[in-house]
């Protein structure tokens, strides 16, 4: 996946987030972190601010991801890899963490049990997935309920794994994890019009973007006025969130 497609479409919503994620997991100076599925680097550009680049280290499966993440911080110890596979000794870290990943992982307890294998005994393992449930909150909903509306679709993301309530928690249960936290974090991210908005969705980014370059131009033209009518002309904003769960290993 192009990364700066990606950053243009999801990382508008990702990069204002991890703050407020690596806030709720609760990392503090000097703790030896591992970013999961890092992706471009929300995520791990925050953990480099706040922990020193030293005490970060970062996997993804995507080469193109890894390769953009490794040009924003050379020094940073990054490795192709998936979560269910981490390549690392056990109890390296004091924590690990991945934001917006579960959901995407062919196996989120195998990944997560991962997660805790590398993190000490007594460390954290927290993660986070947009809210797809029922009058969810992910950054997409307004295109899905367009979507769903026009009957595109039969629904949007609200299968995903871990994505509703109580879901994400279960998933740290199944994996040996005992969840000392739940919470919701929130953004709101701010568009200076629809067009901001919609263009993004045609850069073909992940399954959202595959969905509408596969669209009858007509269908597409039909979505995008369905979805223009649901925002107010100008300015507006999007609010986004995520559940969030923080862990302990056993
Ligand atoms: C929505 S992006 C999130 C990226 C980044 N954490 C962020 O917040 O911007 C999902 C990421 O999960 C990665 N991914 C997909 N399957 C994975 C797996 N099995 N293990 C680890 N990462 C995975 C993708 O390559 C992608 O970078």
């Amino acid at each position: 996946m192009d990364p700066d497609a990606y950053e243009r479409f999801m990382g508008r919503f990702s990069t204002p987030l991890a703050p407020g994620f690596a806030d709720f997991a609760g990392l503090g100076t000097g703790q030896r972190t591992i970013d999961v599925g890092c992706g471009p680097g929300a995520l791990t550009t925050v953990l480099v601010d706040r922990l020193g680049v030293r005490s970060v280290a970062a996997v993804d499966p995507s080469p193109q991801f890894l390769a953009a993440v490794k040009a924003r911080h050379p020094k940073l110890l990054a490795r192709l890899a998936t979560a269910e596979a981490l390549p690392f000794e056990d109890a390296q870290f004091d924590a690990a963490v991945a934001q917006l990943v579960v959901h995407f992982m062919a196996d989120p307890v195998a990944g997560l049990r991962e997660m805790a294998r590398v993190s000490r005994p007594g460390g954290i393992v927290a993660a986070c997935v947009w809210d797809h449930g029922q009058n969810g909150r992910g950054p997409l909903a307004v295109f899905w309920q367009a979507a769903q509306e026009l009957e595109l679709v039969v629904e949007g993301e609200t299968s995903r794994t871990g994505a509703t309530k109580g879901e994400l928690a279960e998933l740290f249960a199944r994996a040996g994890i005992r969840a000392t936290e739940v919470a919701m974090v929130s953004v709101d991210v701010r568009f200076g019009g629809f067009e901001e908005w919609w263009n993004p969705f045609l850069l073909g980014v992940g399954s959202v973007g595959t969905f509408v370059a596969r669209l009858s131009s007509d269908a597409r033209a039909e979505l995008r006025a369905r979805c223009s009518a649901k925002f107010p002309t100008g300015a507006f904003t999007v609010p986004a969130a995520a559940w969030a769960v923080r862990g302990t290993p056993d």
